[in-house]
């Protein structure tokens, strides 16, 4: 008895050794923000952070409850009393210093004598209304709440002397777009224009555009040829998973911890899926000129591996830098959204109760078409499982239905609105990208481009048209603001 106890603590021991940090890879649902690399090495002594008290609930009255929100600011160009204020909207990620030190908003207070603030999004990085976030404590989560954060904060600007007259223009990337967008549509009277970078302003649940475009970006940039190495590479994997020999294989080639815990199971599956194409997705979505190219060479070669499958394995690995394994236990996917307070949390939060997204296998031929475990299912699991039976697909459905409804989905009503989208950015789907929204809300849509291009400064991969259209979001500001003075 006591030798076997002793030999199970040795292999414990022994286990942990060898996987010393399993990692677990979430879907690129949830966007960060990380500021222009330029402003790493820049001093932020310009750039200032406080916090101001917000009701928790702005649409009861009768809850005097209150939380902190937290801004920076940097009033470096400012031009005195009138000179215009921008803001940064803050989504679902920790606000940063640097954005108030570089990018095309900061390009923009420079030349128009601006103010500079970056507001932080309730729930997320220090703005917290509650520490602990039960799904209870969420109820106070939605994009109406942060809006009229945004409108109480903009009111309180106004209320010193030398903001009185400053118009207020805002700029937001991703969820903040369309932020921007719809505050501009529900508060027209408090802001005087806003830039909206790659907002995907339609709520959908069964997001397949969303890989159907990812496949695009891979077959423009890469070519048939590495498109075909990826597919095959796909297909065996699928092939892989249903026998023992296989699935050793696979587990090898994909450096998995521990084979799954059943092969049969949708939702391991859906996991493993997710391994595979969130990868893709988040090489496309953050991807400059060249970037794409580079992986298809590294696929054409053997820098990722030999086999079709190991390719696929080692481009994984290598991309996301893991050092370690891969931890494809369905529970730890489970246990990232369950924590009790994390930026992860609430976002999924807010695609289970207000947007979707969900990334599923499309349905039209693509490489990922394969990948059939990624369902409404399987992301709607994860709503109920982090946070309640009760969010199930219907009440997901309705949800984005109601989302839809308040804000008119592709057809919002907004004026003085700069709308803009890369095409091989996999979330343009889901935002108005072939049209302008109005006279005075053009539209611009660049090839090659993807999410949320625009809000860096010029950097060297751009293409013309990449900085064309940075500068001509700059002209219109600048022109809106002329026809104030
Ligand atoms: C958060 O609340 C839950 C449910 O009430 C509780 O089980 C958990 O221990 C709390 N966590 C923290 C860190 O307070
Ligand atoms: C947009 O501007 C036009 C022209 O000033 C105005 O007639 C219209 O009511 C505005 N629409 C909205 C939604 O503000």
């Amino acid at each position: 008895m006591e030798k076997l106890s002793l030999l199970l603590v040795l292999a414990v021991c022994a286990c942990a050794e060898i996987v010393p940090d399993p990692r677990v890879i979430e879907p690129p649902i949830r966007v960060d923000m990380p500021p222009p690399a330029e402003t790493a090495r820049l001093s932020a002594r310009n750039v200032f952070q406080t916090f101001i008290s917000m009701p928790v609930d702005h649409f009861n009255p009768q809850n005097s409850d209150t939380f902190l929100m937290r801004y920076m600011f940097n009033e470096e160009f400012f031009g005195g009393p009138g000179s215009p204020i921008f803001i940064l909207v803050g989504g679902e990620w920790n606000i940063a210093a640097g954005w108030l030190l570089g990018g095309n908003m900061f390009e923009m207070a420079r030349e128009n004598h601006g103010y500079q603030v970056y507001t932080e999004h309730r729930y997320y990085g220090e703005t917290v209304p509650y520490a602990n976030f039960t799904t209870e404590n969420l109820r106070f989560l939605n994009v109406d709440q942060a809006l009229a954060d945004l409108a109480y904060f903009i009111q309180a600007m106004k209320q010193q002397p030398r903001f009185a007259d400053s118009p207020v223009i805002l700029y937001g990337g991703s969820y903040a777009a369309n932020m921007v967008l719809w505050f501009k549509q529900r508060y027209p009277h408090l802001v005087l224009g806003t830039v909206a970078s790659s907002g995907p302003i339609k709520g959908q649940v069964d997001f397949t555009g969303y890989l159907e475009t990812v496949h695009e970006a891979f077959l423009s940039e890469g070519g048939e040829q590495c498109i075909d190495v990826i597919r095959q590479g796909i297909l065996e994997t699928v092939e892989a998973l249903k026998t023992e020999a296989g699935r050793r294989s696979l587990e090898q080639a994909y450096r998995l911890c521990w084979p799954l815990i059943d092969y049969d199971d949708v939702y391991e599956l859906g996991y493993f899926s997710g391994l595979i194409s969130w990868r893709f997705s988040g090489s496309v979505q953050s991807a400059q000129p060249g970037v794409l190219t580079n992986i298809c060479n590294n696929f054409l070669g053997t820098a990722y591996g030999n086999t079709p499958m190991e390719k696929i394995g080692g481009y994984i690995a290598q991309t996301a830098g893991l050092t370690t394994c891969w931890d494809m236990r369905y529970e730890a996917l489970i246990n990232t959204y369950s924590q009790p307070r994390s930026n992860s949390r609430a976002w999924y939060f807010q695609t289970c109760t207000e947007y979707g997204f969900f990334q599923t296998a499309p349905r039209i031929g693509t490489v990922f078409d394969p990948l059939v475990w990624l369902t409404v299912d399987f992301y709607v699991d994860i709503c109920k499982k982090a946070f309640s039976e009760r969010f199930d697909e219907e009440f997901v459905y309705d949800a984005v239905e109601r989302v839809n409804l308040a804000f008119g989905g592709l057809e919002p009503d907004v004026n003085n609105t700069i709308n803009i989208h890369g095409d091989i950015d996999p979330w343009h789907y889901l935002g108005v990208h072939d049209r302008d929204l109005k006279e005075s809300s053009p539209t611009i849509t660049v090839p090659r481009a993807s999410h949320c291009f625009d809000m860096q400064n010029w950097l060297t991969t751009d293409t013309i048209r990449m900085s064309q259209t940075k500068i001509a979001a700059r002209r219109i500001v600048a022109s809106w603001l002329q026809s104030q003075e």
